[in-house]
């Protein structure tokens, strides 16, 4: 297959940065199709550690990479971004980043509105605080300013007027200070000249670049469980996070999707509130935390942790159409005596083999699990798949029978090439 499709297949974090900074030297060009700067991609090559929320993972190895129409884009953090992988020794100009000249944009007043919901909220989602959720309310709304808009100083005139029409009397309810619509005007235009000469018509370059016989490598950003279909609604992000998205949210059609490789952790973690049934609230979740260094790149926050979920993965790979996966981290079990699987779910006297849609059934489901052997032997660091403990072999295998998918690469230590490679995605 031509191109490859990197999707976190949990509740994000699961190592979608490393494996695409890997697998873009084989890719000519490196896409992202949704999300924002929620995101947090940590990137180790020798030394140097790269933290991305907003730039493609691809930009590392010095990439052409892509911010699809589909990514919504705080364009202040966008520049931030760039001077800061530029203090990095990583140049980036219009000659290595396009901008989607249709993305919707991410506004001051967006990330005001997420925080004072958030602050207000009996039930928190726990977002980034971002304003990655209002930001897609306008576009889905019809009232953001894309990029494009940008060039033109009457279309920004009257969409910031519409804008307000909807922004003003929401500020007014949570108590916020009427907004400044003539400031905002004259901020846009002065970041004008900073933006623009990254915006095109990325959709177009996309479907050159596949009809000239180049390789796409798409990035997804959060995990499956975080999709605003398909994830433990209503604690996920606000966009469609599943391979299917890549599609849509770049412009490429649905045949140019590719190999779907779906980004497994060898443990779960969540970040933020909601359901999480395999979560551990024991010494052995510390340990995971600890170990595996669970903590938010972009907020800071302690990720929760728990055992693996092969109900949840499965589940996954049906919603991806997953072709193979990236199992990650394998290395923070190492040491642990044993080592548990959930397989389904116990809810009263029924027994699920997904996660039921209800938040009330989800937060109620009893994990059922099979337990395993752990090894006492290291993995950190190795480099083929001979070198690992038997005890290690047999979970990774197991893993592959429960969740119906078989692990293409395996991943054993946060540097770039503390990768093994078992199937090629590029030549499948
Ligand atoms: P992403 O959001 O999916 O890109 O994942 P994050 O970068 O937020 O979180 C994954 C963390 O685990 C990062 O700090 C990585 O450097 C690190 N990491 C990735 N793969 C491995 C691995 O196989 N072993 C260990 N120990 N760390 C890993
Ligand atoms: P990466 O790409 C983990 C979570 C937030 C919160 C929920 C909604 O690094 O895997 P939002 O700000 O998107 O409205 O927050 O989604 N979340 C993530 N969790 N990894 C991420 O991205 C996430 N991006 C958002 O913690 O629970
Ligand atoms: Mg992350």
């Amino acid at each position: 297959m031509a191109n490859v499709t990197v999707i976190g297949a949990q509740w994000g974090d699961e190592g979608k940065g490393k494996l695409v900074d890997w697998l873009s030297n084989r890719a000519d060009v490196v896409v992202r199709f949704q999300g924002g700067h929620n995101a947090g991609h940590t990137l180790v090559v020798g030394e140097q550690v790269y933290k991305l929320s907003l730039l493609p993972s691809g930009v590392v190895q010095g990439k052409l990479s892509v911010i699809g129409n589909g990514v919504v884009v705080d364009p202040w953090h966008l520049l931030s971004e760039i001077e800061k992988i530029g203090g990095q020794g990583i140049e980036i100009g219009p000659d290595l980043l396009v901008l989607a000249d249709n993305a919707c944009l991410i506004l001051p007043l967006h990330r005001d509105l997420d925080q004072a919901r958030e602050a207000a909220a009996l039930n928190k989602i726990g977002t980034t605080g971002r304003g990655i959720g209002p930001a897609y309310e306008d576009k889905v709304g019809r009232r953001a300013i894309r990029v494009g808009d940008l060039a033109d100083r009457e279309a920004l005139e009257v969409k910031i007027d519409r804008l307000l029409a909807h922004h003003t009397p929401l500020r007014r309810g949570l108590g916020l200070p009427e907004y400044d619509g003539e400031a905002l005007l004259s901020e846009l235009e002065a970041l004008a000249p900073r933006i623009l000469p990254f915006a095109k018509p990325a959709w177009l370059l996309v479907n050159e670049i596949v009809k000239s016989g180049k390789r796409v490598l798409f990035e997804g950003a959060q995990g499956a469980l975080l999709d605003v279909d398909h994830g433990t609604y209503p604690y996920v992000t606000s966009s469609n996070t599943v391979a299917g998205q890549a599609a849509a949210g770049s412009g490429l059609g649905p045949r140019g999707a590719g190999f779907v490789l779906g980004i497994v952790k060898a443990y779960t973690t969540r970040v933020g509130e909601g359901p999480f049934p395999t979560e551990l609230f024991d010494e052995v979740g510390q340990h995971l935390g600890t170990v595996g260094k669970e903590f938010g790149t972009v907020t800071g926050r302690s990720r929760r942790c728990g055992w693996f979920d092969a109900a949840l993965v499965r589940q996954s790979v049906a919603l991806n159409g997953i072709t193979g996966i990236a199992l990650t981290k394998l290395d923070i079990l190492d040491g642990l005596p044993s080592l548990k699987i959930c397989t389904g779910y116990r809810l009263g006297d029924q027994v699920f083999t997904y996660l039921p849609a209800g938040l009330k059934a989800q937060r109620s489901l009893e994990p059922i699990y099979e337990e395993m052997e752990g090894w006492a032997e290291t993995t950190h660091g190795a480099r083929s798949f001979r070198d690992l403990p038997a005890n290690a072999v047999k979970y990774v295998r197991r893993i592959e029978e429960l969740i119906g998918a078989q692990v293409a690469l395996l991943s054993t230590s946060p540097q770039r090439d503390d990768t093994i490679l078992m199937r090629d995605p590029f030549q499948d």
